[in-house]
């Protein structure tokens, strides 16, 4: 099967990818992870990345659709895949279209998750994340059992240096800017799924599953 999810910042896109790759057993493509990897390597593409994302401003399409491009013309790749946090402007949707027809595969269904913008910012600025695995908390709405250690690898959790109210704010306007209008764009394809994600993570999961269970 082939995903898209997205959302505003914060939506749980990260959190709902990271349940829906274990079952369906797909690859999880995050251009935000790909990025971070890219920083902490210090390539030349991750010290570029990085000038835009502390800011809270995209990294240009020639960049982003050039490593998803790459991506996904891995062998693994071919059946099914979930893109988290792309495509991110009407422009890099076109050209995922491109890319999509020049492999001969479709998407089956875009998942929308809708959270209000207050619920938003406490949800980043309470973020907490492994240095190892990368697996997500939240210090109030999902705590780690092992309090600042991550309960699935014992390693360290940290704060994303983007996750500062500033940067949040944003990053919330770049998102109504430049990604909201993808909404409807995936609408007028017939392939948009609207899931509540003020829920709790288990509650959006089961709703995004019963919708993929429909397409
Ligand atoms: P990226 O890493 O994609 O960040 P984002 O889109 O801002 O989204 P987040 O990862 O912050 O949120 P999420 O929806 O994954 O939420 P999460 O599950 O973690 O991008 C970072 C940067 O990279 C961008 O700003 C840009 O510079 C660059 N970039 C990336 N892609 C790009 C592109 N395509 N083009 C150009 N530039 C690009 O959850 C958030 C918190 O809420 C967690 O603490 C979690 O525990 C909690 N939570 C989750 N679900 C629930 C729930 N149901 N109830 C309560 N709490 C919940
Ligand atoms: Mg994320
Ligand atoms: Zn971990």
């Amino acid at each position: 099967m082939k995903i898209i999810i997205m959302g505003p910042p914060g939506a749980g896109k990260g959190t709902q990818a990271e349940f829906l790759v274990k079952e369906m057993k797909i690859p999880h493509i995050s251009t935000g992870d790909m990025f971070r990897k890219a920083v902490k390597e210090g390539t030349s593409m991750g010290l570029e990345a990085k000038r835009y994302m502390e800011l809270g401003q995209l990294v240009p399409d020639h960049v982003t659709v050039g490593i998803v491009k790459e991506r996904l013309s891995e062998a693994d790749c071919s059946e099914s895949f979930l893109l988290d946090g792309f495509p991110r402007t009407v422009s890099q949707a076109d050209s995922l279209e491109k890319i999509l027809e020049s492999i001969d595969v479709g998407l089956d269904s875009v998942i929308n998750i809708v959270v209000n913008r207050e619920g938003l910012m406490k949800r980043l600025t309470g973020r907490r994340v492994c240095k190892s695995c990368g697996a997500t908390y939240h210090v109030l709405y999902n705590p780690s059992k092992d309090g600042d250690k991550c309960q699935e690898c014992g390693a360290e959790l940290y704060q994303r240096s983007d996750d500062t109210e500033e940067t949040v704010t944003n990053r919330l306007d770049v998102y109504e800017q430049q990604t909201a209008a993808l909404v409807e764009y995936y609408e007028g394809k017939g392939l948009l799924h609207h899931v509540v994600g003020d829920l709790s993570v288990m509650e959006v999961n089961k709703e995004i599953l019963k919708v993929l269970g429909s397409v």
